[in-house]
């Protein structure tokens, strides 16, 4: 539970059932957003054992400073809980985090997936057969994007693992989002697409423009790409108005991205700076990129933005565009020539 909610977690825990009749705590995760209300509940049961990986004692110990009973696991221990039943344990290293770890109820046949296979996402009906299927599709996307992309190498390998154990799955429970019971391979069979290089025939132009000639800019190399490639999905974005982790989906599904933004103090803008630095720590694999901007005197914005992209993993296709001042025509008519160009190398 997220910190936040300790409190209500604990009382809502206390109406199910009476804490003292807990025996284990499995903590496949420390971070805040799962380990937040474990405090408040050890102060209720301070002697019941915890449950983790090696790195789960760090990251535990690190954030809270207390002397609980904790029992390291490794992938293959198995927990008898009762009623014939066991809990095996299986590491999911850098799944996103060091610590992290699934574990498998026999008997009911429940994949406990922690962070993996989930979404920030919330719904009173729980189940993935009750909720709005596109709505879960892209949340599962967006977190895929958001958050495992670096890590893709890892959830490959991880699910093969788990494939390879042959353990019948009727249940996925992740720690947020809903719980997968209807053909719940639906989803590891995405994750496998997602962790290939995923890309689909689209490009994405995102900018951030201090007067609009940057939009200008963006409008007519759209005009370039629909021009060579009338197939191509494409989506504009002002990052200055637009979710980051929004805009990241739309670059995760993307071949080509194109990055816009004007000059200002010798560099770009502040919106494009956070969303690049976000595009870095992801590691995208298998996409070309280029960059535009307009600029008024000195206009270093396009080397930057290509050079922080091209750092970023991207394949530069040109060293950019960019228009002084306001586009004229001659300006726009460059512009549409560009957006041809780029459709072509990215087709
Ligand atoms: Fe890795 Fe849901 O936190």
């Amino acid at each position: 539970m997220w910190k936040p909610f300790a409190k209500e977690y604990v009382e809502n825990l206390k109406s199910e059932i009476d804490l003292k009749k807990i025996d284990y705590i499995i903590a496949n995760h420390a971070e805040i957003d799962h380990s937040g209300a474990l405090c408040d509940l050890m102060k209720e049961i301070p002697d019941t054992p915890i449950y983790c990986t090696a790195n789960g004692v760090k990251s535990l110990k690190g954030q809270f400073h207390q002397d609980w009973d904790l029992h390291v696991v490794k992938t293959g221990d198995k927990l008898s809980i009762g009623n014939g039943k066991e809990l095996i344990f299986i590491e999911a290293t850098m799944l996103h985090w060091p610590d992290s770890m699934m574990c498998y109820l026999t008997g009911d046949n429940i994949l406990f997936s922690n962070d993996a296979f989930g979404q920030h996402y919330a719904s009173e009906f729980m189940f993935n057969d009750l909720v709005d299927q596109n709505e879960l599709y892209v949340e599962c996307m967006k977190y895929y994007a958001n958050i495992l992309t670096p890590f893709s190498a890892f959830v490959t390998k991880k699910i093969n693992e788990v494939l390879s154990f042959n353990l019948p799955v009727d249940m996925i429970c992740t720690s947020h989002g809903i719980i997968w019971r209807d053909d719940p391979a639906q989803i590891i069979k995405k994750y496998l697409q997602w962790a290939d290089a995923y890309k689909e025939n689209q490009i994405t132009v995102v900018y951030d423009s201090m007067w609009e000639n940057t939009r200008i800019m963006a409008e007519h190399i759209i005009q370039g790409i629909k021009d060579t490639d009338s197939t191509v999905t494409v989506k504009l974005y002002n990052i200055a108005h637009t979710d980051k982790n929004d805009a990241i989906l739309e670059i995760f599904k993307s071949k080509g991205v194109l990055f816009g933004s004007s000059t200002i103090n010798s560099g770009i803008l502040s919106g494009m700076a956070g969303l690049i630095e976000e595009v870095r720590g992801l590691k995208f694999k298998g996409k070309k990129a280029s960059s535009f901007g307009s600029y008024g005197w000195s206009g270093e914005s396009v080397k930057m933005l290509n050079d922080l992209v091209s750092k970023a993993g991207f394949e530069l296709t040109s060293e950019g565009i960019k228009v002084l001042w306001t586009p004229d025509d001659e300006g726009k008519k460059q512009c549409i020539e560009f957006g041809r160009k780029f459709a072509a190398d990215v087709k």
